[in-house]
């Protein structure tokens, strides 16, 4: 006899990757007739619960999406918030990750970043390379078109080098040429907000992911709406292409 009933949670199984476009910060605000800002501010709250929360659960990697190559097209006064923002929480990341244990990783060109941010973006990866905890992809000027598109300029350089051969490049290879290297493709791919589409987030790597949509703005996405998208993930019959 079990000495405890085993609760939902722990009968369910958590998959190895989940990614999550963290979208809806504009209208949460909106409809409490706050700044854009003020959204951006809560949904960042919001990513620091889900990344603790993932943890807890033995997530081993959490991929979310936090400014992409298009996002640049907002005014630059909302940009300039985005980024500051970004910044203060990154520095509170570093701050917590002896405690969380947390490693850090970037998708994108960091580049167009302010030094500033670049800084805080090189720390956190060097101090929490030795963290066994969630490794955490903060996918930031990243589009997946641009990720797929750098990859293919390198290869073309290495080919035009003589180090490469085009005929013997392999699906393995390429994914180690994207920003993701060694990094398992994603299992489930979160979207909240209502959009049911992917805005150039990941675009090779999620070529099995499930995806799920649920019309709650990120900022109120919370360790409860994790659980059931992992629920409804649960339900799933992954078949890759062939028959079960
Ligand atoms: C996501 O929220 C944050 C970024 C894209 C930087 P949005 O700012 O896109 O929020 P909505 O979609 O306008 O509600
Ligand atoms: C996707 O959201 C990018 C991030 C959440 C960082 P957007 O708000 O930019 O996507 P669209 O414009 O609605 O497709
Ligand atoms: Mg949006």
């Amino acid at each position: 006899m079990p000495l405890f009933k085993k609760t939902a949670v722990e009968e369910r199984s958590v998959p190895t990757h989940i990614a999550i476009i963290m979208d809806g910060n504009g209208r949460w605000a909106k409809k409490r007739g706050l700044p854009r800002t003020a959204g951006h501010k809560v949904g960042a709250e919001a990513f620091r619960t889900i990344a603790n929360y993932a943890k807890s659960i033995g997530l081993r990697y959490l991929t979310v999406y936090a400014f992409s190559t298009e996002n640049w097209k907002r005014s630059e006064e909302e940009v300039n918030a985005i980024m500051e923002l970004l910044e203060k929480y990154l520095r509170e990341a570093i701050r917590d990750m002896d405690k969380n244990r947390v490693r850090f990783c970037f998708f994108g060109d960091l580049t167009r970043l302010s030094p500033a941010l670049q800084a805080e973006a090189a720390e956190a990866v060097e101090r929490s390379k030795q963290y066994e905890g969630v490794q955490v992809n903060f996918c930031l000027n990243y589009g997946g078109r641009d990720e797929i598109l750098r990859a293919a300029r390198a290869f073309a350089a290495r080919c035009a080098a003589g180090e490469a051969n085009p005929e013997e490049l392999t699906e393995e290879e390429f994914s180690n040429l994207l920003w993701s290297a060694g990094v398992p493709d994603p299992d489930l791919v979160i979207r909240p907000s209502g959009e049911e589409r992917i805005s150039n987030f990941l675009l090779w790597q999620s070529a099995y992911a499930e995806y799920y949509f649920t019309d709650t703005l990120w900022p109120d996405f919370g360790p409860e709406d994790l659980e059931l998208a992992i629920a409804a993930y649960n339900k799933r019959s992954r078949r890759f292409g062939g028959a079960k």
